[in-house]
């Protein structure tokens, strides 16, 4: 059923009452974004790489914003891949301070929104600033529970994995008897994602449909929603959309 979703949570007094045709009990829990195409947006400009990217952490805001709005749980966007540590040192420096651009400005309206951070990724080779900036915004938020804003900041899927196999190796505390009852949710545990629950929707941005190295593991059931508009042009509308082709899809797991 169609409803109006009204106010949400704790977010009332942000948020206009405004009508979004979407079912408020079929929200997707956890949001996964591949923020794509900031590049492409700023050469068809004749900009600067790094004015895709500024522009691209002020959609971020708005994008917060609805998810909040409408009651997704937990939102994750892929900010900075393993692989982009090969990109050019002036766009891999300005890709570093952007967390701090953004937590700047916008940490008092989160904290005020209820918004929780969170990071998944690794901090090595992170610079200073970029960590300090994600670690006071994880701990100024630590008492919310409203969305999961999870920063995948220097995350790179297969290392993941492998890092969470030699942990689970490692706590099996050399009884490899137990090898054989080890589960899915064992390994789980060791991922960067935690305990944070698997996505329900991927959205990627830019035309591209790939995965390029982000939650193969987390993904497994996820339905994927790919669109050709560019990040830094993405709107509010274009996530309702993507909430709307999810509420259509059938989600078996497998079964029929
Ligand atoms: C991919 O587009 C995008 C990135 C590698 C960076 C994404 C980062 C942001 C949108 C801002 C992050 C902000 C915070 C607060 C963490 P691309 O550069 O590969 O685009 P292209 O494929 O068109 O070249």
């Amino acid at each position: 059923m169609l409803k109006k979703l009204t106010d949400h949570k704790k977010n009332k007094k942000n948020i206009k009452d405004e009508i979004i045709n979407i079912d408020e009990d079929n929200i997707p829990k956890h949001v996964a974004i591949i923020m794509d195409g900031n590049g492409r947006w700023a050469k068809k400009r004749g900009l600067p790489r790094i004015a895709g990217h500024r522009e691209g952490m002020n959609v971020i805001r708005k994008v917060v914003k609805r998810a909040n709005h409408i009651g997704v749980e937990a939102l994750t966007l892929y900010a900075f891949s393993t692989e982009n540590w090969k990109r050019p040192k002036n766009e891999v420096d300005f890709l570093m301070r952007l967390p701090e651009m953004f937590l700047n400005k916008e940490l008092p309206k989160l904290i005020d929104e209820n918004v929780v951070v969170r990071l998944t990724g690794s901090k090595e080779n992170l610079p200073k600033h970029t960590i300090n900036a994600v670690e006071k915004a994880i701990e100024d938020t630590k008492n919310n529970d409203g969305l999961i804003l999870n920063f995948a900041l220097n995350y790179g899927s297969r290392s993941e994995i492998l890092q969470a196999v030699k942990q689970l190796y490692h706590s099996l505390d050399e009884n490899k008897e137990v090898i054989d009852h080890i589960t899915e949710d064992d390994l789980s545990k060791f991922l960067m994602t935690g305990d944070l629950q698997d996505p329900d929707l991927l959205i990627r941005t830019s035309g591209e449909i790939r995965l390029s190295n982000f939650m193969l593991w987390q993904l497994a059931y996820a339905e994927f929603w790919f669109t050709d508009v560019l990040w830094p042009d993405f709107t509010e509308d274009h996530f309702n959309e993507a909430i709307q082709v999810y509420q259509k899809r059938a989600r078996r797991y497998g079964g029929v």
